[in-house]
């Protein structure tokens, strides 16, 4: 088989790359370890930047996203009883949306499928060749047999655990890494949400986050011990240590039920560079990893993206390859200032098993900063509604 873009992995990076490019006309194969059902049935991000929002549109698939989704034009940020608002439209003219990455996800494998897309699901072994020769091809197995795609490029989309990154040689990767003493216990549940924007919670326990996919729909986070299992918290002692969490009038309010997903994801910062090696790029958690305080991991992947795409147009319909040549120094750039913001955002709000008395009046006064400074608030809400591209 050949094809002028081999994508590993069908996670929105890959499957959104996959369908900006059919609509310019340039042919892809995308290549998936796991089944649809699995890669729908992770319950991951919520919050969308405007860039990813216009991507999806310009992809042609905004549709459902347009009619469904929340828009937030601030979130909550509270400490102890004490809460106060950044508004986002006020000092940015810009707001975030709620749309889970499940549906946006779904309503991208409709369209690549409706569209005859060529998606492969259950490939083992892959491996990619020669991505620092003019004819790179990559290599697979599927229910057994053996394959190979012969392509121009191969775009990296394969998460944090995928084989692009180590495809390119240890004399060229440089990574980058952080990894935080705590994870977050994630639970959905089919219960209105506490409130109507987003409330990120400091508190002597632990940071604990209050989201929503829909009215009906609550996503809650509690920091927990990388220790922890999700078998370990029983749904009443997740809601119990939620309510200890966030202000009293929260707590009351809050209406608990069974959670339908309960998992735990450890915190990383990670960047890999270069991003690109020869005709190989990286794109999305393949590339980077953020800890999720800031909402910035599927939003970086989508910048990844807009810079990966825009550089392979203009290198086949003018045969300029200016884009694909600056696309690792284009994509860097914009994702060290989301690891910046992502790492101090956690910082903010969570508890470190070693912090001294100074780290938590640090703490304090960096948060009573945020809320009492014009400027801060600025900073902030340009940072979480992203960056331009
Ligand atoms: P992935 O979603 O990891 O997709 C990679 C795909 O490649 C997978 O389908 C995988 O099966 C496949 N694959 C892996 N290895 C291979 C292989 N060898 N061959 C073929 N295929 C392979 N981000 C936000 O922006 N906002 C949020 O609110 C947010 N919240 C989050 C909450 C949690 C609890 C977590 C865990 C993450 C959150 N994120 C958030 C991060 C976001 O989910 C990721 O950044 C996003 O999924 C990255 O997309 P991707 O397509 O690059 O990688
Ligand atoms: C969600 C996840 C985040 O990491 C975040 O910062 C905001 C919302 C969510 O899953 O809804």
């Amino acid at each position: 088989m050949r094809t002028q873009v081999a994508i590993i992995g069908g996670g929105p990076s890959g499957l959104l790359l996959s369908q900006l490019l059919h609509r310019k006309g340039i042919d892809t194969v995308v290549l998936e370890r796991k089944t649809r059902d699995y890669v729908l049935g992770r319950i991951r991000a919520g919050i969308l930047e405007t860039g990813m929002v216009n991507l999806m549109r310009e992809a042609g698939v905004g549709t459902r996203m347009d009619a469904e989704c929340f828009t937030h034009e601030g979130t909550v940020i509270a400490y102890g009883d004490e809460e106060f608002r950044v508004s986002f439209r006020e000092h940015t003219g810009s707001d975030v949306i709620v749309y889970g990455q499940t549906e946006l996800t779904r309503d991208l494998y409709d369209a690549r499928e409706a569209e005859g897309a060529k998606l492969v699901f259950n490939i083992e072994n892959v491996v990619i060749n020669d991505a620092d020769s003019d004819a790179p091809f990559v290599t697979y197995t599927v229910e057994g047999q053996a394959q190979r795609l012969d392509c121009d490029y191969v775009a990296g989309c394969d998460g944090f655990h995928g084989v692009s990154r180590q495809t390119i040689p240890l004399t060229v990767r440089r990574e980058y890494e952080k990894v935080y003493p705590f994870g977050w216990l994630g639970v959905l549940s089919e219960t209105p949400p506490v409130h109507e924007e987003l409330i990120y919670s400091w508190s002597e326990r632990g940071f604990a986050l209050c989201s929503m996919r829909n009215a009906n729909l609550s996503r809650y986070y509690i920091q927990c011990s990388l220790s922890d299992s999700p078998e370990d918290w029983s749904d009443d002692n997740f809601w119990e240590e939620l309510k200890r969490r966030i202000p009293a009038c929260h707590a009351e309010a809050l209406v608990t039920g069974p959670s339908i997903e309960k998992s735990i994801a450890p915190l990383r910062s990670f960047v890999t560079e270069p991003m690109r090696w020869g005709r190989l790029f990286l794109c999305g958690d393949a590339a980077h990893i953020v800890p999720p305080t800031g909402a910035k991991g599927l939003n970086t992947a989508a910048s990844d993206i807009h810079y990966l795409y825009h550089g392979l147009v203009q290198f086949y319909e003018e045969g300029d390859p200016e884009g694909i040549d600056r696309y690792s120094e284009k994509a860097l750039a914009r994702i060290w200032k989301a690891e910046r913001f992502s790492w101090s955002t956690t910082n903010l709000l969570h508890r470190y098993p070693d912090q001294s008395g100074f780290d938590l009046k640090m703490q304090r006064a960096e948060i009573e900063f945020l809320r009492s400074s014009e400027a801060a608030q600025k900073v902030f809400a340009q940072n979480y509604v992203g960056l331009p591209y």
